[in-house]
């Protein structure tokens, strides 16, 4: 029976943005107890980008939005809601989705923001898809952006995650489907047991006040990781979650023409890829010149291949997650 609905979401258009100054291992190892080395072995990190002062992450989202707008042909009063996936908001609240809404200049519409971390951009483009194939929505902005340097302790103690993190931002049109191209399949998991592996401690509600000078002493505003669990759950998890959505579709992984993994870490792509026993061709990487820009990491990385023809209209995709909650999960994607 025909309800009138579309039968899925597809993404109509990309864009990301960098901000322009270039950080390499050498200019952290002038601040903290690291080297080029160390950095390129361990996580396969060359260089990262970091903001200049005066610049936010809704900024650096208002960039990666236009460019996915005139990549789409839509013009700004297209979009129908925002979905924004950040772990680095501007402001404690609230969240960055209503402050790109006014920087971009449009009408009073919705903005939601998504805190899942690096997982941010699959969940907002599942949530994307429900949304227009339920007939709330024709045409989402869903944007992942991070400012990542403010926050890292720049400092010996804080080095094991200090040279992993980036800024940066991507954005994806995503609008009612009216053929074979769209979202496929969603897979989305969290487990909180994890959740003091990978953390920002401070501000919470869980203390008055929310942050004291002790706790940034303390180095309790910058990440803490548990390197160890992290790569243990990851090289677990995101197998996991794409054999999900191939499964799901009843998809071989040899039909994928390219894998976007979270770009975590270079050693954790590369004991998934072989995991799912993919060439490299087939893999997305640019962590060596982004670093790990969290939610933004795989909007950035597929807009990149798109630009590049690693892409193409009608080819089979698949976007995969893993991080801090822990969450993960992946989308299959006809793009
Ligand atoms: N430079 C030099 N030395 C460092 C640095 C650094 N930047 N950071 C930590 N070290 C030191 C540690 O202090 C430790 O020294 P010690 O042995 O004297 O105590 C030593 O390096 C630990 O190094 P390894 O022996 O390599 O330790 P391990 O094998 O546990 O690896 C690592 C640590 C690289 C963090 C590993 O656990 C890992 O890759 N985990 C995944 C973490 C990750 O990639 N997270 C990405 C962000 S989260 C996400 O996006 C999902």
């Amino acid at each position: 029976m025909d309800h009138g609905l579309p039968p899925r979401a597809r993404i109509a258009g990309l864009g990301h943005h960098l901000p322009p100054r270039v950080v390499t291992n050498d200019d952290l190892a002038q601040l903290m107890d690291t080297s080029d080395e160390w950095i390129r072995e361990r996580t396969g990190i060359r260089e990262r980008r970091f903001v200049d002062d005066g610049t936010s992450c809704t900024d650096l989202a208002e960039a990666a939005s236009r460019k996915a707008l005139e990549n789409a042909g839509w013009e700004p009063d297209d979009v129908e809601f925002i979905l924004f996936a950040t772990l680095s908001p501007d402001l404690f609240f609230p969240g960055n989705g209503a402050r790109l809404q006014h920087q971009l200049g449009l009408g009073p519409i919705g903005a939601l923001d998504l805190r899942t971390q690096c997982t941010g951009f699959v969940y907002a483009l599942s949530v994307a898809d429900a949304l227009i194939r339920a007939g709330q929505y024709r045409r989402i902005l869903v944007v992942g952006a991070e400012v990542q340097s403010r926050g890292l302790r720049m400092d010996d103690d804080g080095r094991d995650t200090a040279v992993l993190f980036g800024d940066g931002a991507g954005a994806a049109c995503v609008e009612a489907s009216d053929d074979e191209r769209g979202f496929l399949a969603h897979s989305l998991h969290s487990d909180g047991a994890n959740a003091l592996d990978l953390c920002v401690r401070k501000p919470g509600s869980l203390q008055v006040p929310f942050v004291s000078a002790e706790d940034i002493a303390a180095g309790d505003t910058a990440p803490h990781m548990n390197g160890r669990e992290v790569f243990r759950n990851a090289v677990r998890r995101f197998p996991e979650a794409i054999q999900e959505v191939l499964t799901a579709t009843g998809t071989p992984a040899s039909e994928l023409k390219l894998l976007v993994p979270h770009q975590a870490n270079a050693r954790i792509t590369e004991a998934v890829r072989r995991r799912m026993e993919l060439p490299e061709e087939k893999v997305a990487s640019n962590i060596e010149r982004y670093g790990n820009t969290t939610a933004a990491s795989i909007p950035i990385a597929l807009s990149e291949a798109v630009e590049e023809g690693r892409v193409e209209r009608g080819d089979l995709v698949c976007l995969a997650a893993f991080g801090a909650g822990f969450t993960w999960g992946a989308t299959l994607l006809r793009y």
